[in-house]
């Protein structure tokens, strides 16, 4: 397929005109999005987290930049799900309706099941998002406390709940926090989770020797950007060979050969989170060279997801 049909995608159920997403509240709530990126090179505008309380987030500084990557620790600020539904829905709703007709996907956060439910169902009655991510791997909250998405029990207890409250696509978003993905991949699939988003960012320290103290008010963050690529890569990979589910790769994502990457590693779409910081309109640079490429390489996004071979041991060396 070619032309202005070439990238679209599918996850699970949801159409898109383009596997590119924009990583969770990497691109504001507004319609910032229709200022930089032409229409239909943003497959859907990702939200930042909301929670069912307003959460003033992390102490300062909350950002420090690392070779190749970005150490944050926002603490999932936001007004909370009251505020958000009164003021930012409405903003979102238009931004979903046509001509713009940009899919918008809600992010749900928690910190027991209960406030993951009562997030779902707020964010499923306004029906104002083609998705719903359940974050269940921020780094940077419950004091350092493990995330949901470090358990395959704790993950399959939250994604059970959520499913049963909304029919609309749910996408677990998992950890790479751990030592292996395949089986609370698993579990997401099995408590009816549509789809994963692997994965968040990668817990970390920068330390400021002189005043003996870490550099971010709250200690540790959760590092993202180039740095992060191939572990994000390795864990699609394991999440690909451990499920049937739709897999949305998330971490250190910058070119159109970074989203092939992901894609032959199974990815059915690529988020676009700390490389857009630096080039707001970079999605629309990557889909327009992501065109290109597929165009130059006669492949198309469907034939290549998941197409990786991997090494025999002959190959390896181990013979
Ligand atoms: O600190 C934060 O708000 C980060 C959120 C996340 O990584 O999910």
């Amino acid at each position: 397929m070619s032309g202005p049909q070439a990238l679209r995608c599918r996850i699970g159920s949801l159409e898109l005109d383009s596997p590119l997403l924009t990583g969770s509240g990497t691109f504001g709530h507004d319609g910032l999005v229709t200022r930089f990126l032409q229409p239909g090179d943003l497959g859907a505008l990702v939200i930042k987290t909301v929670t069912p309380a307003p959460r003033g987030g992390n102490p300062p500084p909350r950002l420090v930049e690392t070779p190749a990557g970005l150490l944050n620790s926002i603490g999932l600020e936001n007004r909370g799900v009251d505020a958000f539904i009164a003021e930012t829905v409405p903003l979102l709703r238009e931004l979903s309706k046509p001509p713009r007709a940009i899919p918008v996907v809600a992010n749900a956060g928690g910190e027991s099941v209960d406030e993951y439910v009562h997030m779902v169902r707020s964010l499923d009655r306004t029906e104002a998002f083609a998705a719903i991510e359940v974050n269940l791997s921020c780094p940077n909250v419950q004091g350092g406390a493990l995330p949901f998405a470090t358990s395959a029990e704790a993950v399959a207890r939250v994604i059970e709940a959520c499913r049963s409250c909304t029919e609309r696509p749910l996408w677990a978003k998992l950890s790479p926090n751990v030592a292996r993905l395949g089986p609370i991949a698993q579990a997401a699939e099995r408590a009816g989770a549509d789809a994963l988003t692997v994965a968040n960012t990668l817990l970390g320290l920068v330390v400021d020797w002189r005043r003996r103290r870490p550099v971010l008010g709250a200690g540790f963050g959760g590092l993202s950007g180039p740095a992060i690529r191939p572990v994000a890569m390795r864990m699609v990979w394991e999440a690909r060979q451990a499920v049937d589910l739709p897999i949305v790769a998330s971490g250190g994502a910058a070119t159109a050969e970074d989203v092939m990457e992901f894609v032959t590693a199974g990815a059915s779409a690529v988020q676009i989170g700390t490389a857009g910081f630096q080039r707001p309109d970079l999605i629309s640079r990557i889909a327009a060279d992501l065109r290109a490429l597929l165009k130059q390489e006669g492949t198309d996004l469907e034939s290549q997801c998941g197409s990786l071979q991997w090494p025999s041991p002959a190959a390896s060396g181990k013979v």
